[in-house]
């Protein structure tokens, strides 16, 4: 039996939905919440070839009628450059307001695909069928949606609520490890910050194939953590922040080695590591913590270490980050396994981390 999450913002509420093979029954779950005809999918190239038919077989036994845009995979497609493309497929299907969207892929179609609902006609519904663990546990909750620019990720973008996520795990069979590993970056990082119980849980699973055995507690919980801080904290102003933990420094990583060198999800490794060490350095985290993260990493194939011989370009990259408001830069510290703060600090702060 499929499990439910339901995520309160007033006029902006949704459920999730999390079942095994409920792909297959899409087209009369939809019916539920959408009694327009038309529904317009996004999604990629990878995912529509494993999964594209069995979607549009299942919308369409419901009386639907559909149209695909499949685009090619990677983050490149998440450019703003995408949108008049998708925008013009919207016109020539005669997408109205009434009509609905749907995004079926990882978290660059989520985001995307949810951008171009909220921007085309000045909002047309639309749901979110992720089909990444990334995509699952963390980025198509919670209304981010957005695009690239060629001077910086998700630089234009806005808050915006799908009208309901449904998770099928079954998908994730056909994820490459990279990926897979990718994903459990960010499962892990919700024990750091929030839920000591589920870090030792994951902990104690000792590869992918016991990590599926559990895959449904594992993206009910996740989901579970993003939708109460969400819910607390839409606009992302306050606890919302929390769920930065490692990306300050992951963030900056990623662009010293101009985001050809690590994956997110290492270099959100990388930065819980290494942050949490010098945290514990400073007498502001409980000693041990860091070896705890570098075990677990460990376990998942992740990285936690990185060499940077030149330093001040990682705190000058921390500066500049568009999370540095003023001259205070709020990061994500955790005291404890399970136990995160805000503490305000300034970009000095990163220079002893290696
Ligand atoms: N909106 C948010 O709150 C939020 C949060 C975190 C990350 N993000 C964004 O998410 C993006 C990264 O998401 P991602 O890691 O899912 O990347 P992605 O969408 O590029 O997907 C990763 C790869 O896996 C493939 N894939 C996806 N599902 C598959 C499946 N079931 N079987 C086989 N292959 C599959 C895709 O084709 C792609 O090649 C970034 O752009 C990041 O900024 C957004």
């Amino acid at each position: 039996m499929g499990r439910k999450l339901h995520v309160e913002l007033q006029e902006n509420s949704y459920d999730i939905f999390i079942e095994k093979g409920i792909l297959s029954l899409l087209g009369e779950k939809i019916k539920s919440i959408y009694n327009g005809g038309k529904i317009f999918v996004i999604t990629d190239r990878n995912v529509n070839k494993h999964y594209g038919d069995k979607l549009k077989d299942s919308l369409e036994k419901a009386g639907f009628v559909t149209k695909f845009m499949v685009l090619e995979p990677g983050e490149e497609t998440k450019s703003f450059n995408t949108l008049p493309r998708i925008y013009n497929e919207l016109l020539d299907f005669k997408i109205t307001r009434k009509d609905l969207i749907l995004t079926f892929g990882g978290g660059v179609i989520g985001d995307l695909g949810g951008f171009a609902a909220s921007s085309f006609l000045r909002g047309v519904p639309f749901i979110q069928v992720p089909t990444s663990i990334l995509a699952q546990v963390d980025s198509s909750v919670g209304g981010k949606v957005a695009v690239d620019l060629e001077r910086g990720k998700n630089l234009v973008g806005s808050f915006y609520q799908p009208k309901a996520v449904y998770i099928d795990s079954e998908v994730l069979n056909t994820l490459s490890d990279k990926f897979y590993r990718d994903g459990m970056a960010e499962v892990i990082k919700y024990g750091c910050i929030k839920d000591r119980e589920f870090f030792y849980k994951l902990k104690s699973l000792k590869n992918r194939a016991q990590v599926m055995d559990n895959i449904e507690d594992i993206i009910y919980n996740c989901c579970l953590i993003k939708k109460t801080i969400v819910e607390i904290d839409e606009k992302d102003l306050g606890e919302r922040m929390l769920l930065n933990f490692g990306h300050t420094l992951g963030h900056a990583v990623e662009k010293y080695y101009n985001f050809t060198g690590y994956s997110h999800g290492e270099a959100v490794a990388i930065g819980m590591y290494n942050i949490t060490l010098k945290s514990e350095n400073e007498g502001l985290t409980k000693k041990g913590v860091a070896e705890e993260i570098k075990d677990i990493l460990i376990n998942y194939g992740l990285p936690y270490e990185v060499e940077i011989g030149n330093n001040e370009s990682i705190v000058d990259t921390i500066a500049i980050d568009k999370k540095n408001m003023g001259k205070i830069l709020k990061i994500i510290l955790i005291k404890d396994i399970g136990k995160s703060i805000i503490y305000d600090t300034t970009p000095e702060f990163f220079k002893a981390v290696k």
